[in-house]
C-alpha cells in the first residue's frame, strides 16, 4: 500500500526534529524540550512507523532506542588487528620518537615531517563496520584481534551514523573511541543518585558501564559520544594520502572528529601543540589523557609499520600524571541516609591536580578490599577526571611491618546494629533505620533541604547540633523545637533562634510531591515523589497501597513498590509521619488519579505555559506536578497552547496569551487544578 504524502512528510520532519533535539541533550549538552515533549515526538513517529512499516528506514531515530536485552555478548574478529600506542613522556621521548621515524624510512633529518596531532581521548576504542553504506556491526577492541559486539549499543549513540552518503567506500570500518562528557558524567550520576543507583567513579567508567549493556535501551539513555580518528578495513584504496586528508573526509561523509586535530610541522611543532592543549585540558569538555602524535603521510605509515602491538609512526605523548603518594592515617565508615556504609580513607593532606585532598572514599568493601588498604598504608591517589579523588594503588613496598588487613564492621559504628549485605551484595547497610542516629541526622538534613521542605537557613551543622543536643531526634521533633533550646546552642542569638523557629512553622504548608521526597522513602527521587502524589491524592491512599496497586503507577516498578511497603509498615516510620500531621504539617490534596484511568490524565492534551514568579512552589515543581497529572509543559505561548499560568511579574508571554486569547490562571486557579478541583 502507499504511504500517503501527509504521512511521509510528518514522519521526515519528526525525524529532523528528533535529530536536533538528541544532538541538544547528548552532544551540546543543552536541551531545549522537556524529556516528556521529546517522548511525545518519539511516540508519534514509532505510531507513523507502525502504521506504514515502510517508513522505517535504517536511519530513523527508532533504529537508535534500543532493542530487547541480549543474552550474552557475541564475539568479533577483527579483520585487522586494533592496535596500542607506544606512550612517550618527555621531551627527549618526542625527540627520539621524531629521529627514529627518521632512520626507519631512510631520510634525512633535515625533512622536516608533517604530523598529525590528536587528542587522547580517554574512553573506550571502537571498531564500527559499514557494508554498502549501512551500519553492519560495532565492536570493542578486546584482546586487539578479538572484541564484543555491541552493535545494538553502539547505534543507540546520537553521533554515530547509521547510513552513510552514497560516495562512502563500499565497505569502510572507522575506528574510534566513545567517551562521556563531564556534563553528561554528572548528569547521568545525579540520575543514579536520585534512582539509588550505582554511582559511576569517573567518565570513562560510566562510558564503560554504559558500553557493557545487554539491555541497549538502557544505553540509549546515556549520553555517551564518539569521535572518529582513523580507518581500518576499507573497500576504496585511495581513499586518502595523509591521516588529515583521511580525517577531512571523515568528516565529510558525516563522522564526527575531534575539532581540536590540528597538522602541525616537526618536533616543535607537536611540543607547541601538546603545550597548549594542555592548557586547555582543565577547560576541555570532557578527558584527555595525552596527545596522540601520527605520521602524517599514509604510505609513510605504511613503510614504518609496527612493532609488537603499537605502530612506529604514532606516540602517544601522556600528561603527567595527575597522581601522588601520601599515608593513609584513618579508615572510618560513614553512615549515609539508607544506611549504607562507605568506608572513607583520611589521608595525610595533599594537593593534587589542583586541590587538596584529605578525604578519599573508597566506595565498598569490595573496593577496599581489592586494593587492600591499611592504615599506615602509603597510597597512590588520582585525580580522576578532574573531580573525585581515588585511590589507585598501595605501594607494598613501604607497607609498616605491623599493619593489619583493615577490618569492615559487622556491626554499625554508630549505632551498633548488624551491618547487612544489599544490591546485589555491594553494599553494606546498617540495619537500625532512624534508631541508628547517623541515618537521623542524614534523614534531617534530606528533610530539610531545597528540594524537600526547604526549611531557610537549616543547614548540615545546625541539624548536627541539634541531634548532638539531643533536641532533635526525628523530622517530627523539628516542630516541636523552641526558640529557647535553639538559644543555647553554639553561634544562636535572639533574631537567629527566632528565626529558625519561624523558618521551620513556614515549612508545615507545603505540597504533597515535596513532602514524600522530604520523607526518605527508599528508592523515591523527586520524580517518583511527584508521580506517586498524583496517582494517590494523599498520603493515606499511599500508604493503604498494595504490591499491585503500587506497581499499576506508570514509572513505578517492584523495586520502588517495595521500597514503598517497607517504609510505611515501619512503625517508627508511621509515628513519625503522624506526628508530622499532628504538628500541622499540611499539603493540599490532590484529586488521586485511579489506576483503571491511567490513559484518561486530567490534563492529557492540554499544552501549558508557566511564567511569571509562583508564591507557593518554584515553576519547576508546578511543571513537574502538571506533567504528573498529564500536560504538556512548553516555553513558549502560540495559538495551540491551552492554558498560560500566570505566576507574578509576568512579562511578554502573558501579553501573547492576552493577545492570542488563550486561557490565563492565577495561581489560585493552578492550586485548585493541582488539587483536582
Ligand atoms: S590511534 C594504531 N588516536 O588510545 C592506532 N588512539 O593507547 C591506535 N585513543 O586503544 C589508536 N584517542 O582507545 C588513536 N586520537 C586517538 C586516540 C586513541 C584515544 C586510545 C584508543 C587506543 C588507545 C591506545
Amino acid at each position: 500500500m502507499a504511504i500517503p504524502a501527509t504521512a511521509r512528510n510528518r514522519h521526515k520532519e519528526l525525524a529532523q526534529q528528533i535529530r536536533l533535539h538528541n544532538r541538544r541533550y547528548y552532544t551540546q549538552d543543552s536541551p531545549t524540550i522537556t524529556d516528556f515533549e521529546y517522548d511525545q515526538l518519539m511516540a508519534e513517529l514509532l505510531e507513523l512507523e507502525q502504521q506504514h512499516p515502510g517508513l522505517c528506514d535504517a536511519d530513523s531515530p527508532s533504529q537508535r532506542v534500543g532493542s530487547e536485552p541480549l543474552a550474552e555478548f557475541t564475539q568479533i574478529e577483527h579483520e585487522k588487528p586494533m592496535l596500542s600506542l607506544s606512550n612517550g613522556f618527555s621531551e627527549e621521548d618526542i625527540a627520539d620518537f621524531d629521529k627514529r621515524l627518521h632512520k626507519q624510512l631512510d631520510i634525512d633529518e633535515s625533512e622536516v615531517f608533517d604530523y598529525v596531532a590528536e587528542p587522547k581521548l580517554d574512553g573506550l576504542a571502537v571498531s564500527i563496520m559499514y557494508v554498502e553504506g549501512e551500519l553492519r556491526y560495532a565492536a570493542t577492541r578486546g584482546d586487539g584481534r578479538v572484541g564484543e559486539d555491541i552493535t545494538h549499543n553502539v547505534k543507540t549513540i546520537d553521533s554515530v551514523p547509521l547510513v552513510l552518503p552514497s560516495a562512502a567506500p563500499a565497505k569502510l570500518e572507522v575506528r574510534g573511541e566513545i567517551f562521556m562528557s563531564h556534563a553528561g558524567f554528572a548528569r547521568l550520576n545525579e540520575q543514579q543518585r536520585e534512582k539509588g543507583g550505582k554511582e559511576f567513579v569517573n567518565p570513562r567508567n560510566a562510558a564503560a558501564g554504559s558500553l557493557r549493556q545487554l539491555d541497549s535501551r538502557i544505553t540509549a539513555t546515556r549520553p555517551l559520544q564518539v569521535f572518529i580518528y582513523s580507518v581500518g578495513v576499507i573497500s576504496e584504496p585511495a581513499f586518502a594520502a595523509t591521516q588529515s586528508e583521511m580525517l577531512q573526509r571523515l568528516t565529510e561523509l558525516g563522522f564526527p572528529v575531534c575539532p581540536l586535530v590540528e597538522q602541525v610541522r616537526g618536533v616543535e611543532g607537536l611540543l607547541h601543540y601538546y603545550a597548549s592543549l594542555g592548557q586547555q585540558r582543565a577547560t576541555l569538555e570532557y578527558e584527555i589523557d595525552g596527545i596522540v602524535y601520527k605520521l602524517n603521510r599514509l604510505d609513510w605509515q605504511q613503510q614504518a609499520g609496527f612493532i609488537a602491538r603499537a605502530p612506529r609512526w604514532a606516540l602517544a605523548h601522556k600528561f603527567p600524571a595527575q597522581e601522588k603518594s601520601t599515608q593513609v592515617r584513618a579508615i572510618d565508615v560513614q553512615v549515609g541516609r539508607t544506611g549504607a556504609i562507605t568506608p572513607v580513607a583520611r589521608l595525610e593532606p595533599l594537593f593534587v591536580g589542583g586541590v587538596t585532598v584529605t578525604n578519599v572514599t573508597l566506595h565498598n568493601r569490595s573496593e577496599i578490599e581489592r586494593l587492600d588498604i591499611r592504615v599506615g598504608d602509603t597510597v597512590i591517589v588520582r585525580r580522576a577526571g578532574d573531580v573525585i579523588p581515588q585511590i589507585v594503588s598501595v605501594n607494598l613496598e613501604q607497607r609498616p611491618a605491623n599493619s593489619k588487613p583493615f577490618e569492615f564492621p559487622e556491626q554499625c559504628p554508630v549505632c551498633g546494629s548488624v551491618v547487612v549485605a544489599s544490591g546485589e551484595g555491594i553494599i553494606a547497610r546498617c540495619s537500625g533505620g532512624l534508631s541508628c542516629s547517623a541515618q537521623r541526622k542524614q534523614a534531617i538534613i534530606h528533610y530539610v533541604s531545597r528540594t524537600a521542605l526547604d526549611i531557610d537557613g537549616l543547614g548540615e551543622r545546625i541539624v548536627e547540633q541539634l541531634v548532638e543536643a539531643g533536641l532533635v531526634k526525628d523530622v517530627a521533633d523539628l516542630y516541636q523545637l523552641t526558640a529557647e533550646q535553639v538559644l543555647e546552642l553554639e553561634g544562636f542569638a535572639e533574631i537567629s533562634a527566632n528565626n529558625l523557629i519561624s523558618a521551620i512553622a513556614d515549612s508545615k504548608q507545603t505540597s504533597l510531591p515535596r513532602l514524600l521526597y522530604a520523607l526518605g522513602i527508599p528508592q523515591v527521587g523527586e520524580t517518583t515523589a511527584a508521580t506517586l502524589a498524583a496517582h494517590f491524592g494523599n498520603l493515606a491512599a499511599l500508604q493503604n497501597a498494595d504490591q499491585a496497586a503500587l506497581e499499576a503507577v506508570p514509572d513505578v516498578g517492584p523495586i520502588v513498590a517495595e521500597g514503598v511497603l517497607q517504609f510505611f509498615a515501619d512503625q517508627n516510620n508511621q509515628r513519625v509521619i503522624k506526628r508530622l500531621m499532628a504538628a500541622g504539617v499540611s499539603y493540599h490534596e490532590m484529586t488521586p488519579i485511579a489506576a483503571t484511568q491511567q490513559g484518561e490524565l486530567p490534563l492529557a492534551g492540554k499544552t501549558m505555559v508557566l511564567t511569571g514568579t509562583l508564591s507557593s512552589m518554584s515553576r519547576s515543581e508546578a511543571k513537574q506536578q502538571l506533567q504528573a497529572l498529564g500536560a504538556k509543559v512548553t516555553g513558549s505561548v502560540s495559538s495551540k497552547t491551552s492554558v498560560v499560568v500566570v505566576g507574578a511579574e509576568a512579562g511578554s508571554k502573558a501579553q501573547k496569551a492576552e493577545q492570542l486569547g488563550v486561557e490565563m490562571w492565577d495561581e489560585d486557579q493552578l492550586l485548585a487544578c493541582l488539587a483536582g478541583d
